[in-house]
């Protein structure tokens, strides 16, 4: 990605690695959704950098957000069952478990900001922050929509299958000014149908993720 290396600092670049590596140890799929989060939030940062802030925040805070999930066992995480409300509960302390784990080895509060309160609601309601996201920092609010879309559309997902990009993207506009930030559900939209070539910061191995020039012109249709 452009210019990982030269504005992250080293240390805190490793330890995001070695963090996300003990994740996909853990729990592969969490590990590969945290990626495809990091890769949908840049391409959001990249539609309204001035209003999402920091570069180096809105990579490693998506590509981190979901790192308690090391503190969840496996067995929840992959279960192939509903889950029950005691195993909903242990699952909803991933993120303020991440938050302390960021904070403990060394990241800054905003980066753990973003695994704490990626849940958080706009209307309120939210774990653990129940407070209206209003009052969280912009790339928190967009790091909570580009985490939803990924779940909506994710194939490998148990109990439901995967809406498409188009019907995502939907779920997303209906639910802005209630669930989600909408402004961040507007720059996700625009972010999806942004010219592939205009995307250089996407790493070689998500391309495939991305939307053809057909699909983008079909997203767009979108409101
Ligand atoms: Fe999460
Ligand atoms: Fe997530």
């Amino acid at each position: 990605m452009d210019g990982f290396g030269a504005r992250v600092g080293l240390a805190l670049e490793l330890r995001a690695r070695r963090i996300h590596d003990r994740l996909h140890r853990h729990h592969p799929d969490s590990a590969v959704h945290s990626l495809r989060v990091a890769e949908i939030t840049m391409g959001m940062w990249r539609t309204a950098p001035d209003l999402l802030g920091s570069v180096e925040t809105a990579l490693l805070g998506s590509l981190l957000h979901d790192v308690g999930k090391l503190c969840v066992p496996r067995e929840i995480l992959a279960s192939p069952h509903l889950l029950t409300w005691e195993e909903r509960a242990v699952m909803s302390t991933h993120a303020a478990q991440g938050a302390e784990m960021l904070l403990a080895m060394g990241f800054p509060e905003a980066i753990a900001a973003v695994a704490r309160c990626h849940h958080a609601r706009w209307a309120g309601g939210g774990y653990p922050f129940s407070g209206s996201a209003r009052r969280l920092p912009p790339i928190v609010r967009a790091v909570a929509v580009a985490d939803a879309f990924d779940a909506m559309t994710d194939p490998g997902r148990e109990h439901r299958p995967p809406l498409g990009r188009r019907e995502a993207l939907r779920e997303v506009a209906a639910c802005a000014g209630t669930h989600f930030d909408p402004v961040a559900a507007a720059i996700l939209a625009d972010s999806l149908v942004r010219p592939a070539e205009d995307q250089t910061w996407r790493a070689p191995a998500m391309r495939s993720f991305w939307p053809s020039p057909a699909a983008r012109a079909d997203l767009a249709t979108v409101h």
